[in-house]
């Protein structure tokens, strides 16, 4: 059995950043990382943009050349799984049976697809949008000539697959439990103005609705909603979330809910385990304090960052500003900071125009902005946002007044 100086789990955005942070700040020790996905670390966000519309080759979502990880001495196990976590042992035992030990853990798991458990989700053409394998099968059911398409979800991923899926001439139609899209990210005027758009461009939007069954008998034919209504399509993309990867940690014993809990430098409460992104449940001081799981490339991107300088001697507390990107059709929607927690909005900018911005407020402090179109509020307000910056909403909603001027 090897035993390396630290251990990589998820070969993603996270677990890629530390091995590349963990050599940029020097660590001269044994590096290897394993990942379930069989290909070497790739940009995730293109799959449900550029990928899906076939604008971006794979090769180009790579997030370093192959050799780049030889030559950094960075070992690659691809298309491996982690079963089980010996805490004690300091020892990892994997899906093909072998074993490897570490000295430190970083745990970069990530989250899984959630799966519909309705009948009939057993059905062939039923599609998640998570890893390149997904968007692969995808792809194929569009060079098939499949075209009508139900997109269960209306968070960023059903969002930005059906606008590419209208893009390639499909019809689409959202089907989201919620009353308004993209719920769980953004706030009322945005949401309201995203369904807008996404009718204009020719989707069909059924809100507020549930689904009941998948129709068809080897393929998907249609999906049946609670009040009755049969949509027929001849594929279904699933975009209802994810659940975090984290099973072999809290068996371990480490602790987590929703999750897996983390310190302020990503630490777990096993010894030498440290886990980041997606699947780490942290103290954000962005959220107020509240204990908050970010799914976004900035947030692994930094908090591997956080460990790798952890493990190299200099443990500085995770204080990055979150921020996210979504884009859909030709709007480009950005966000700096959480609105988790906000008691007043400001629309800065007329929506009508396809560029404006919505700040959001927590006892007159500016907590974050959401700008669609509008780059120049999304990173003068992202600098409103670190600075905590109390703002009159009059002054905000002034679009003579640039954001940079108001602090
Ligand atoms: P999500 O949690 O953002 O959105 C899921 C949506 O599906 C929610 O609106 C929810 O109400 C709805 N939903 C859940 N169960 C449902 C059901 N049975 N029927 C109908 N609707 C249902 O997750 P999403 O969009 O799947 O994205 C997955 C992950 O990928 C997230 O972590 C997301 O943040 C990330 N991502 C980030 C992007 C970005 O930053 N631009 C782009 C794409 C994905």
């Amino acid at each position: 059995m090897s035993r390396y100086d630290v251990v990589i789990v998820g070969t993603g955005h996270g677990g890629a950043q530390a091995a590349i942070a963990l050599r940029q700040q020097g660590f001269e020790g044994s590096i290897q990382m394993i990942g379930r996905d069989p290909s070497p670390p790739y940009e995730r966000p293109p799959l449900s943009k550029e990928y899906l519309a076939g604008e971006k080759p794979f090769e180009r979502l790579l997030i370093r050349p192959v050799q780049f990880w030889a030559d950094k001495q960075i070992g690659l196990t691809l298309g491996e799984s982690v079963t089980r976590i010996d805490p004690e042992a300091r020892e990892l035992h994997l899906a093909s049976g072998e074993q490897v030990g570490y000295v430190r853990l970083i745990w970069s798991g990530g989250g899984d697809a959630r799966r519909l458990s309705c009948p009939g989700s057993h059905l062939d053409g039923l599609h998640a949008v998570r890893d390149r394998r997904d968007v692969d099968r995808l792809l194929e059911d569009l060079q098939a000539g499949i075209r009508n398409f139900v997109v269960v979800g209306g968070g960023y991923i059903g969002l930005e697959a059906a606008s590419v899926l209208r893009k390639l001439g499909c019809s689409v139609t959202v089907v989201e439990t919620q009353d308004r899209l993209l719920s769980r990210v953004a706030g009322e005027d945005l949401s309201n103005f995203f369904a807008e758009e996404h009718q204009r461009q020719g989707v069909a939007l059924r809100l507020g609705a549930q689904v009941e069954r998948l129709e068809g008998e080897s393929r998907v034919e249609g999906v049946t909603l609670a009040s009755g209504e049969t949509i027929a399509c001849d594929a279904v993309v699933a975009g209802i979330g994810i659940v975090p990867s984290v099973g072999p940690l809290i068996a371990a014993g480490a602790a987590g809910a929703n999750g897996v809990d983390v310190s302020d430098t990503c630490h777990t409460s096993l010894e030498k385990v440290y886990a980041i992104g997606d699947c780490a449940a942290h103290a954000n001081p962005y959220a107020n304090g509240a204990v908050v799981r970010l799914e976004s490339v900035q947030n692994a991107h930094d908090m591997a960052n956080t460990v790798a300088k952890a493990i190299c001697g200099d443990p500085q507390p995770y204080d990055a500003m979150p921020w996210f990107w979504s884009n859909q059709y030709d709007l480009r929607l950005q966000t700096a900071g959480l609105s988790i927690g906000h008691d007043a909005t400001v629309l800065r900018g007329d929506p009508a125009e396809r560029s404006f911005s919505v700040i959001y407020l927590r006892d007159g402090i500016v907590i974050a902005v959401d700008a669609v179109n509008r780059t120049k509020d999304y990173a003068q307000g992202g600098k409103l946002v670190k600075a905590r910056a109390e703002v009159s909403p009059e002054l905000l909603a002034d679009t003579d007044v640039p954001l940079k001027e108001m602090r």
